[in-house]
């Protein structure tokens, strides 16, 4: 580390450029109100009051601009600096930020992480020439349980839902997943044409059931207060309606009935349909969520699910699916597997065997992010050096879904908001194109969902009094991503010299550069960004933060 160290003086003194922080200024747009609970801080919404951050980018050549959060209770705290001025670089002080801000009402959390000065350091060398994936963006999901919250809700407080989610002010989503029909995370589950049974013509699936088309109404409001043009939602099935099934059951193992390929194929063609025809139109469509749970060795999932083996799916994709749907809608994005990561290494390649044109009606992989502790990201480079041609979403993330995690929301855990940001950066890192978080929204108890499974949410709303909303520190790790990074931008080299942070970096479709540095560390540390095409900029951060630097 000490060779590193020396290595990177020398650096700065070859940009001997170095940006000083020659301006602050606090970002004048409509800060986080921060509430301490015994497990950490929320920023608390209520029907008036909600923290939103306008568009913080440089306004010029010479401007950056930092954007932190940190467990000592920053939230999007921005700071603009010139790179022009050769003066003494200023280390930028993040405590005393803290105190000047909302944090000066929680002596004892500032207590606690008053730093003294940096003994790490680290520099991260961004190369803008050397050029990774594209993005495609990143979104939440709106279940029957998101759809049941809203509605219980008044509409002010619901706008501070879409809008923290999916406006420019807010973290900018743009993609969405909603099921086809139930999940678990609705109050029953459900499908189209439950009856008449044995029913190929699906003569009761005509019309959008009326919850989906409460979710309809619920996501054109989203649009609306969001100005959100070009939302791509994409849809996935849990199960079929019972009597397509081998077992006739929800739940369980089960597989669908041969005599029914074409019928599962035309209920997706359908909904699509459907969707289009009350003004939404689908972006992408899954070949069924996670599959491996309605397989015999999953017994510990007691919630909807279809099984589907790869041979049979991909049966299934190259004679029914993937021609129904191409004959009307050719532009659809097909997303394969849906399912987790450690099936990655095996299920294209066991499709292929199967029925070698099945990958071709695929334009996509998705992947669900609950194993990624366990599981390698080297599982993903398998499917991904077989076909690197295919867009690769993570399409679920949620945390407390574990035996050994606690299933409810944690308020304040700024531990899960890490596993988020050390999620982002690890499948970012690995040629991931974007991501799908689950619910964007839960209550207290982490619900409702028909068989208990609850989990924890970026955003919790109290369901006691329906008067406050609780963004998680989640929301905003996640935001550190989605919010600077829109669709479009490319992933470029962002090397560090240690392992004292981690970094990503990622080239914007204005030009403009956008440096994620996340520090999970108990101590601060300087931080030198040195650009091979423009200066560096040196400053200290504080234990337990993540940044996005903006510069051009
Ligand atoms: C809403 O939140 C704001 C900011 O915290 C607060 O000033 C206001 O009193 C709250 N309104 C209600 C009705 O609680
Ligand atoms: C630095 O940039 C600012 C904003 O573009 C400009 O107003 C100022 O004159 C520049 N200063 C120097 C020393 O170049
Ligand atoms: C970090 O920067 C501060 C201020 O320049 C300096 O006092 C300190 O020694 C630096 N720490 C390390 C490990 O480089
Ligand atoms: C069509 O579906 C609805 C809702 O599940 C059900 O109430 C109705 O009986 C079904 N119609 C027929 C003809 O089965
Ligand atoms: C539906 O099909 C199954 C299997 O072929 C059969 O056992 C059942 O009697 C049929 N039900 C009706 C109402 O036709
Ligand atoms: C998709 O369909 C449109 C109109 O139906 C046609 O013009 C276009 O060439 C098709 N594109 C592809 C890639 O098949
Ligand atoms: C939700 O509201 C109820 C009723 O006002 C209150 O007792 C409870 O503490 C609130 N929950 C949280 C997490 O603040």
């Amino acid at each position: 580390m000490e060779g590193n160290s020396h290595a990177t003086i020398k650096v700065l003194l070859v940009f001997s450029f170095v940006a000083n922080l020659a301006v602050f200024s606090h970002q004048a747009s409509t800060p986080c109100h921060l509430r301490e609970y015994k497990t950490g801080l929320v920023c608390i919404c209520n029907a008036t009051y909600c923290d939103y951050l306008e568009d913080p980018s440089p306004s010029d050549e010479n401007e950056f601009v930092i954007v932190s959060t940190s467990k000592a209770g920053l939230r999007f705290d921005t700071v603009r600096g010139l790179n022009n001025i050769t003066e003494k670089t200023h280390i930028l002080d993040f405590d005393e930020r803290l105190q000047e801000g909302e944090g000066k009402k929680l002596k004892n959390v500032i207590h606690k992480v008053t730093s003294s000065p940096a003994t790490r350091r680290v520099s991260i060398h961004v190369d803008r020439e050397k050029i990774r994936q594209k993005i495609t963006g990143f979104g939440g999901s709106f279940t029957g349980a998101v759809r049941y919250i809203l509605e219980n809700l008044p509409q002010k407080l619901q706008d501070h839902v879409y809008k923290p989610f999916y406006s420019q002010q807010g973290i900018g989503f743009n993609l969405m997943r909603t099921p086809i029909g139930g999940c678990d995370f609705d109050l029953e589950p459900w499908a189209y044409n439950e009856l008449p049974v044995n029913d190929t013509a699906l003569s009761n699936f005509t019309a959008l059931d009326a919850r989906e088309r409460k979710i309809i109404e619920q996501i054109k409001r989203l649009k609306e207060v969001t100005n959100l043009e070009n939302l791509r939602i994409k849809g996935a099935a849990w199960s079929s309606p019972k009597w397509m099934k081998t077992n006739n059951k929800w739940a369980g193992s089960s597989r669908l009935k041969q005599e029914y390929y074409q019928t599962w194929a035309y209920y997706h063609l359908r909904w699509m349909e459907l969707w289009a025809a009350n003004g939404l139109p689908i972006w992408a469509i899954s070949t069924g969520n996670e599959p491996l749970n309605g397989v015999g060795f999953m017994p510990f999932v007691r919630f909807m699910s279809l099984g589907w083996t790869p041979g049979k799916q991909a049966i299934w994709l190259s004679e029914n699916l993937g021609p129904t749907i191409r004959a009307k809608y050719n532009k659809t994005v097909i997303f394969g597997n849906d399912d987790q990561r450690y099936t990655f290494a095996f299920w294209f390649k066991l499709m292929r065997l199967s029925r070698p044109d099945s990958l071709d009606y695929l334009s996509g992989l998705s992947v669900h992010w609950y194993w990624d502790e366990i599981f390698e990201p080297s599982f993903i480079d398998i499917a991904h050096k077989q076909m690197p041609d295919k867009i690769m979403l993570i399409s679920e993330s949620c945390i407390g879904d574990k035996p050994w995690q606690k299933k409810t929301p944690i308020l304040g855990s700024w531990k899960r908001g890490e596993k988020m940001a050390r999620g982002f950066l690890q499948n970012l890192q690995n040629n991931i194109n974007g991501w799908l978080d689950w619910n964007i929204v839960l209550n207290e108890e982490g619900g409702p969902n028909y068989v208990n499974n609850f989990v924890d949410s970026p955003m919790i709303v109290n369901m006691t009094n329906r008067l406050e909303l609780y963004k998680q520190p989640m929301f905003y790790t996640m935001g550190h991503f989605s919010k600077f990074i829109p669709e479009g931008s490319v992933r470029i080299a962002a090397e560090r010299s240690n392992i004292n942070v981690d970094t990503i970096g990622f080239l914007r479709p204005d030009g403009s550069i956008a440096l994620i540095v996340f520090n999970s560390g108990f101590a601060s540390v300087n931080v030198s960004i040195v650009d091979t095409k423009r200066c560096s900029i040196s400053l200290q951060i504080p234990q337990k933060s993540i940044h996005t630097v903006l510069y051009n």
